[in-house]
């Protein structure tokens, strides 16, 4: 369990009476983040060397545990560039992206001269310093590109957005035993050894027909990318290399997780996306061993 000694970058999460867990939140607000259900699927991870993560988002999980080592890999370049920047250099990179969160940055005009500008510069720490202002100034937070690869995520209209500064400098932290990498998640389960234990979060599968889950990139995720996760999970697991799956539960989960054991819980939706609607659902870890 983390320590609290960063009460801003925490929330109390009562587990039975008189148990109550620290849990840190992540920087950035991320569409399917596992924030409020990192104790419940922590307690599932054995012991090992490393963790690795091939679909990090915001890092819930990497935050809220203590391995010596982590690989943490996202399909997304803006934001595997901006923890680069964040790891690297610290305390100067976290007080440049707070020049930009200022009373006449939070109109909608700034927000769209801002968003123009993270699309077309070739800057690589302006542009991850703007990932942090768009992520807290747009409409839920949400990562959204068009077609041509540009986000296109509308002005959020929010009063004060807050700058995450206790969860960034933690993240800095952290990231010093991380390595971070941007590519495919079958690239990266294919470099897991014994020792090493795989935590996978991936896109959603949809909960209704209408339903898709392409926010975070260009290109979705698919039913058979889906299909090719649980049988790398099962071939690792085969090696000796345990591998936790989180999922929603549906006819089409249970049925391609069926040689993992199967732990459910029901949580409350916070960041819709697309047809996804806000509310309950009933998540699934499947845990490979
Ligand atoms: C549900 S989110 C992960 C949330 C994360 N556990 C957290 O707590 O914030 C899924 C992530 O998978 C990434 N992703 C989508 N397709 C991918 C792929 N083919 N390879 C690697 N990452 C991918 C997305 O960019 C997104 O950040």
């Amino acid at each position: 369990m983390m320590s609290g000694h960063m009460p801003l970058a925490t929330c109390d999460i009562l587990h039975a009476p008189g148990v109550i867990f620290k849990i840190m939140k992540p920087f950035l607000k991320w569409a399917g983040n596992k924030y409020r259900q990192a104790e419940q699927i922590k307690c599932r991870f054995p012991q090992a060397r490393r963790l690795i993560e091939p679909f990090v988002g915001s890092g819930a999980l990497f935050l809220n545990t203590n391995y010596e080592h982590y690989l943490l890999n996202d399909r997304n370049t803006d934001l595997i560039n901006l923890y680069h920047a964040l790891k690297t250099e610290g305390r100067p990179f976290i007080d440049y992206c707070k020049c930009f969160f200022t009373p006449e940055n939070n109109k909608k005009d700034a927000f769209y001269l801002f968003r123009e500008l993270f699309n077309t510069t070739q800057d690589t720490r302006l542009k991850s310093a703007l990932f942090v202002y768009l992520n807290r100034h747009c409409f839920n937070g949400l990562c959204r590109y068009n077609s041509k690869n540009k986000f296109n995520t509308p002005f959020g209209k929010y009063q004060q957005p807050y700058f995450p500064e206790q969860e960034m400098l933690f993240f800095h932290q952290q990231a010093q035993k991380a390595l971070f990498k941007m590519a495919h998640f079958v690239e990266i389960m294919e470099t897991a050894q014994l020792g090493d234990v795989v935590y996978c979060d991936p896109p959603y599968v949809p909960l209704s027909k209408t339903a898709h889950f392409t926010c975070y990139s260009q290109e979705g995720f698919s039913q058979d990318q889906h299909i090719t996760l649980a049988s790398l999970a099962q071939q690792l697991a085969n090696k000796g290399i345990p591998v936790i799956i989180s999922n929603h539960q549906t006819d089409f989960t249970l049925s391609i997780y069926k040689e993992a054991s199967i732990e459910t819980f029901e949580i409350q939706r916070n960041i819709s996306c697309h047809g996804e609607k806000r509310g309950k659902t009933t998540e699934l870890l499947a845990v490979f061993s």
